[in-house]
């Protein structure tokens, strides 16, 4: 990799910081287990999740939701990328690193082409679960954080601070696809994993890591429309149509915008390139690496999957696809949201 040009404003890979302050890695909270055990208790794919206000977090997790509840202290200039999983935040991390060190790197050196984008960028409900708190807190500013956690259950250090978020949302059959594909990569060869339509069912139910995930969609999409400033709230499938535009809204959102320089030599296109899902797939590091979620390993390879809308066709007949819909849109409507930007789909194509 070249010597990077200096450039204060761009972020670190997150996989540095941890190389350089492992020291500061503490045993894994454990003051909140007997909280933790008091709270209503499920399975799914072999994993346990809690129900913690009106959510369903894995246990594994909650342990750093917890901790960063009550120790988490936010800068002004933090960055949250946040979704509900597997709604495309691989993809915002590496276009949001990639905008933000387009000046301290030449395209063809960057570090996404070697790591990927979740070593790039910190996850911190996994990093606090892991008792790394004190390695985020050295992470040199700008900091770019990512987390799962509903918005309702932030804590102010982060609602009331002056940080900026970025949510990302996805049609929610495509998500319970691409989930049930995740953990069937995880968890590969472990005796009686849930089929399709178990998955749909306890999705359908609300029974899903972070879920429900309608309401994890609506508290964001509440506050991004209180305060736009602070909260972008973005969909996969219309930055999947318009890459370019939104790489801009991006940039322009996290206070790094192209100059008119950059925009006639093509810069934009080049980080869009450099995190297409091609291009990403394709990568040494995407291909064999892999790294873990608490309870077992996880090829990177399984982070890239078809990167496409309606996937759902081919796994949900017409009436599943109504269904679940059906129970978002009536949520929706609950909120005082109309379906938003959901184009009323056709279930042809569908399995039956
Ligand atoms: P599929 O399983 O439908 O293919 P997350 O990053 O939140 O875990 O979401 C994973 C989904 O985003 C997967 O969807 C994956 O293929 C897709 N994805 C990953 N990288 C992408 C990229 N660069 N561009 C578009 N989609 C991407």
């Amino acid at each position: 990799m070249a010597t990077p040009n200096s450039n204060d404003d761009a972020p670190i890979p997150f996989e540095f910081a941890l190389e350089t302050n492992n020291s500061l890695i503490q045993s894994a909270p454990e003051k909140y287990d007997h909280f933790m055990a008091s709270l209503p208790l499920t399975t799914l794919d072999h994993r346990r999740i809690r129900l913690y206000q009106g959510f369903w977090i894995p246990e594994d997790y909650l342990r750093g939701v917890l901790t960063i509840q009550d120790h988490f202290a936010s800068r002004p200039n933090d960055l949250f990328i946040v979704s509900y999983p597997k709604s495309g935040t691989t993809w915002l991390k590496a276009l949001i690193f990639a905008t933000m060190t387009r000046k301290k790197y030449p395209f063809d050196q960057n570090p996404l082409l070697v790591y990927n984008p979740h070593q790039c960028i910190v996850y911190i409900d996994k990093h606090y679960s892991l008792g790394r708190s004190r390695i985020v807190e050295a992470i040199p500013s700008p900091r770019v954080l990512s987390t799962h956690i509903p918005y309702s259950i932030l804590p102010d250090s982060i609602t009331g601070s002056d940080c900026r978020m970025i949510y990302v949302w996805r049609d929610p059959k495509d998500v319970i696809v691409s989930l049930w594909h995740f953990a069937q990569k995880v968890y590969e060869g472990t005796p009686n994993l849930p089929s399709f339509s178990e998955s749909f069912e306890l999705f359908c139910e609300g029974n899903s890591y972070f879920g429900p995930i309608w309401n994890h969609i609506i508290e964001y999409w509440k506050e991004s429309k209180r305060k736009p400033e602070k909260m972008l709230f973005l969909k996969y499938e219309d930055m999947l149509e318009e890459p370019i535009k939104y790489a801009r809204i991006l940039a322009k959102f996290i206070g790094c915008p192209y100059s008119e320089a950059e925009e006639k030599q093509g810069v934009i296109e080049q980080v869009v390139d450099l995190c297409s899902f091609q291009k990403l797939k394709d990568l040494e590091v995407n291909k064999r690496g892999s790294g873990t979620i608490l309870d077992g390993h996880v090829p990177y390879a399984a982070f890239f999957r078809k990167g496409m809308v309606g996937d759902w066709r081919n796994h949900m007949t017409s009436e599943m696809a109504q269904r679940l819909d059906g129970i978002v849109a009536e949520k929706f409507k609950e909120a005082g949201l109309e379906m938003i930007n959901m184009k009323s789909e056709t279930t042809l194509g569908c399995l039956d």
